[in-house]
């Protein structure tokens, strides 16, 4: 069975119980502490939390999805046969167990029922783990008692505390709840195993069912939910490897053809690789990193110094780095992302319709990383010798933070090449160097942009004028959406006496048709003379309206959100004017680029 299979008959099993497929959500989440989506609760969690209802918003209290998630606490995992930074997650979700929702005792029998009776898999060779009982919360009694009569003996089940049995919250607060997790054993059916002793490698976890019955407060207290709720989650990748009987994700269909190209591009044979070499985990990451850039840009990430950005262009440059340890030819990257594309399209069509932006970004970022890299591994070698001469063994954070700033060098690479001339990098040293320079743009970034700077000038005119210029900002951001699709992202913007300035994602320029109807679209909204609206709420209900926000790092717990008319709906400081038929004649008078995969607008009000 190969994961289309896979995915159809996880669909097909929780339509029959009823449950609504809900489509995945973008792989970006917007919440100040996490930057992606990591599990497929979480576009759920108002609901989750009891904040909205899903009866409302969904028809039903029970729902199934399959998520696309991105984590990267296990990159260095990656090339191991189980770990990825994207992977699929199959979910079903029953929320609110007092109305007419299920808990533990259905997810219980129906992830039983699908794993036996849908794919077919012996229940013998299955086993679990249950919350133990920690940190003042109580053993999961219950759960062992379910398991138990739904045929899971009391030997194939083991305990743990929070670190594996506990999940969540997925960001500063939120809901969680103790998990049971059901594990498929690759090896001998007769096996005993300690109770308390963490599985061996060839049982391998399948699917987490979580009871979510608490929320976590800022402060870690918990307090019972208002509700209980069923989240539970399957790797994709990890159950299509079981079915297929292959060792990992990697020899499967979700791989197979990236794996293919690579060995036409090195020339190496990887079946015959031996599974310990390094050649083959190189073969690994750079699947694992392509697959996960293909994924990253087709959400609207660029490669950039900061947040999402930075991650997509540091694995990116990771998948490079270990292309060239292979012998790859220059600009590979874009025939693995062409796989990519290819192996995904039908369960994900964006892939395809972005499949230009893809390239272009992707090539984009591959020769400036191959300039950089030589001139930077030029200067890495230098610093290496002068090392070495001076008998030392360590380069130091203000040496590695130089290369990485000056050359992009992620420190990981750094690290790398140390480590082949017997050296080592002072990590810390490095993030503090870094943690300064943040702080630096910070303030700059702040006093540039925003509310802030603006209140502070005095003379009234030129504060009409800016604010003017700041309104149709938001109308402009809303126009490029509309007109050139939802991947646009404001990445800076600036305002002087004489024009407004706007910088964006997107990966070619505009054409003049292009921009002649940002432009009618901005005049038009002026001339419908629309309202705007201020309104102060808590940043994660702002984040959850919908309403856009692109520095995420900054906002306060509560937050401003501006809309005008129903065509913009953005976080911000202020000031706006009160309706847009203040502002008369918007026109472009500049449109280039302004870095990989980012334009750059001039425009002024006439
Ligand atoms: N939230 C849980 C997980 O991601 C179950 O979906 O493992």
């Amino acid at each position: 069975m190969n994961a289309s299979e896979l995915r159809k008959k996880f669909f097909d099993f929780f339509r029959s119980k009823n449950h609504k497929i809900v489509p995945s959500s973008s792989l970006l989440f917007n919440n100040k502490t996490v930057l992606f989506t990591i599990a497929g609760m979480q576009q759920f969690s108002p609901y989750l939390s009891g904040q909205k209802d899903p009866i409302k918003d969904f028809g039903t209290r029970h729902l199934a999805s399959c998520q696309k998630c991105f984590r990267t606490n296990d990159i260095e995992e990656v090339g191991d046969d189980t770990h990825h930074t994207f992977f699929e997650m199959l979910g079903n979700w029953s929320i609110g167990k007092d109305q007419d929702g299920y808990f533990k005792e259905g997810a219980i029998k129906y992830a039983l029922e699908f794993l036996t009776q849908s794919l077919g898999i012996d229940k013998k060779r299955l086993w679990v783990s249950v919350f133990k009982g920690e940190n003042g919360l109580p053993r999961d009694e219950q759960a062992v008692s379910l398991w138990r009569q739904n045929g899971i003996p009391l030997e194939r089940i083991k305990y743990f505390g929070s670190e594996d049995n506990f999940w969540g919250p997925v960001a500063e607060e939120g809901p969680c709840g103790p998990c049971s997790e059901i594990f498929y054993n690759k090896g001998d059916l007769d096996r005993k195993e300690d109770a308390n002793v963490d599985f061996p490698d060839d049982i391998v976890e399948i699917w987490n069912l979580v009871f979510m019955e608490y929320f976590k407060d800022k402060e870690g207290h918990f307090k019972l939910l208002k509700q209980t709720n069923i989240d539970t989650g399957i790797g994709l990748e990890r159950l299509t490897a079981i079915l297929e009987n292959k060792p990992s994700a990697y020899e499967t269909d979700l791989f197979w053809p990236i794996i293919k190209k690579l060995e036409e591009l090195t020339g190496i044979d990887y079946l015959k690789l031996d599974s310990s070499s390094k050649e083959k985990k190189y073969f690994r990451i750079i699947a694992d990193h392509i697959r996960g850039s293909v994924f990253l840009i087709s959400d609207g990430v660029t490669p950039s110094n900061l947040a999402q950005g930075y991650v997509l262009r540091r694995i990116l440059r990771r998948a490079m780095r270990y292309g060239r340890l292979l012998g790859v030819p220059k600009n590979f990257l874009i025939s693995l992302a062409d796989k990519v594309i290819t192996i995904y399209k039908e369960q994900y069509p964006n892939l395809y319709s972005k499949r230009e932006e893809i390239m272009n970004v992707i090539q984009t970022e591959e020769e400036k990383f191959e300039k950089t890299l030589s001139i930077g591994l030029k200067e890495l070698y230098k610093v290496i010798d002068h090392i070495k001469k001076n008998n030392k063994n360590t380069i130091s954070g203000k040496e590695s933070f130089n290369l990485y700033q000056s050359y992009g060098f992620p420190l990981e690479m750094i690290e790398q090449i140390a480590k082949e001339n017997n050296l080592t990098v002072n990590k810390n040293e490095f993030h503090k160097e870094f943690e300064k320079h943040q702080e630096v743009s910070r303030v700059g970034m702040k006093k540039k942009f925003g509310g802030h700077g603006i209140e502070k000038v005095k003379n009234k005119k030129i504060k009409d004028k800016l604010t003017k210029f700041h309104t149709a900002t938001h109308l402009l951001q809303a126009a490029l959406r509309q007109i050139l699709g939802p991947s646009v992202h404001q990445v800076g913007s600036d305002i002087t006496q004489e024009r407004l300035r706007f910088d964006f994602t997107f990966s070619r320029k505009l054409t003049d048709l292009e921009i002649k109807q940002v432009e009618d679209l901005v005049n038009q909204k002026i001339q419908d003379d629309l309202m705007v609206q201020r309104e102060e709420m808590p940043l994660e209900e702002a984040l959850h309206s919908g309403a856009l926000a692109f520095f995420r790092d900054k906002y306060p717990p509560k937050v401003s959100v501006y809309t005008i008319g129903d065509f913009s709906k953005e976080i911000c400081a202020g000031p706006h004017v009160s309706h847009t038929g203040l502002l008369g004649h918007f026109k472009i008078i500049k449109e280039e680029s302004c870095g990989a995969g980012k334009r750059r607008i001039k425009a002024i009000l006439e």
